[in-house]
């Protein structure tokens, strides 16, 4: 697999051409940001881990029948992927409340959510990522309403196989933002799944163990994600 030119460049990850037309080389950087963009950081080794985490976690959806577009690993922050054209939109769900949703509603941190909450962002740092809802999307033809349908019912099914997924490694999955996009005209998660993109409570302690410890100044933001992955034994070797 030949790596050609940089496609995009997003804040924590780099996306290459190759010369297969439909594989794209994702690649993990050890930059973070938070906020739109306005807190960032380098973290040593943040890449690797993230690019690790990820895999294990994509091939766990597939395993439990979730089309995504990892293919695999070619490098320690490297993965080739699927080349999918991306739905600019975010595809957030709540099981606990914290972070925007405590600030837009007034509600405390730490609420069980039942049912879970489905929201939907619009992917756009200058405007901060705006909540958006299903006319949004129909009316700027952002997706198809068939297509939509479809990120709903799998961002809810990725949340059945991950909250038990993380339950055997004794942490609770407060919620997390999935980007899905289309391949082959059939829709697909995308993106990644890391702890940059969800919370992560520990069960007992309620410790924050996601990207909140960056966002917070909690420190041991790799240590942590790392710890994570060791917890549903992920290999960082
Ligand atoms: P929020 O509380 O900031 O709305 O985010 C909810 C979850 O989704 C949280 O785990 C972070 C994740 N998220 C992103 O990773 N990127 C985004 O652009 C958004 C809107 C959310
Ligand atoms: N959309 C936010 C950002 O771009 C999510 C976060 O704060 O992590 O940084």
């Amino acid at each position: 697999m030949e790596k050609r030119e940089e496609l995009y460049r997003g804040k924590a990850k780099s996306v290459y051409t190759t010369d297969d037309q439909d594989r794209l080389i994702l690649l993990f950087r050890d930059d973070t940001s938070a906020f739109d963009g306005r807190k960032t950081s380098q973290l040593n080794r943040k890449g690797m881990v993230n690019n690790k985490f990820n895999a294990f976690i994509m091939q766990k959806l597939e395993d439990a029948g979730i089309p995504t577009q990892h293919d695999r690993v070619i490098a320690s922050n490297e993965s080739l992927v699927k080349r999918l054209n991306m739905v600019p939109v975010e595809c957030v769900v709540r099981n606990i409340s914290a972070g925007s949703i405590c600030r837009r509603l007034g509600v405390e941190e730490g609420k069980d959510l039942n049912p879970p909450t489905f929201e939907f962002f619009l992917k756009n740092d200058e405007l901060h990522d705006p909540m958006i809802n299903e006319y949004h999307i129909a009316s700027f033809g952002w997706a198809e309403p068939t297509h939509v349908e479809k990120m709903k019912e799998l961002t809810f099914k990725v949340n059945d196989i991950l909250k038990a997924l993380f339950l055997q490694g004794n942490m609770l999955l407060v919620d997390y933002k999935l980007e899905f996009g289309l391949y082959k005209g059939q829709v697909i998660l995308g993106d990644e799944f890391t702890p940059d993109g969800c919370r992560l409570w520990d069960k007992d302690t309620r410790e924050k163990l996601d990207k909140d410890r960056f966002r917070q100044d909690l420190g041991d933001v790799v240590e942590s994600y790392e710890m994570v992955g060791q917890r549903l034994g992920v290999s960082f070797d």
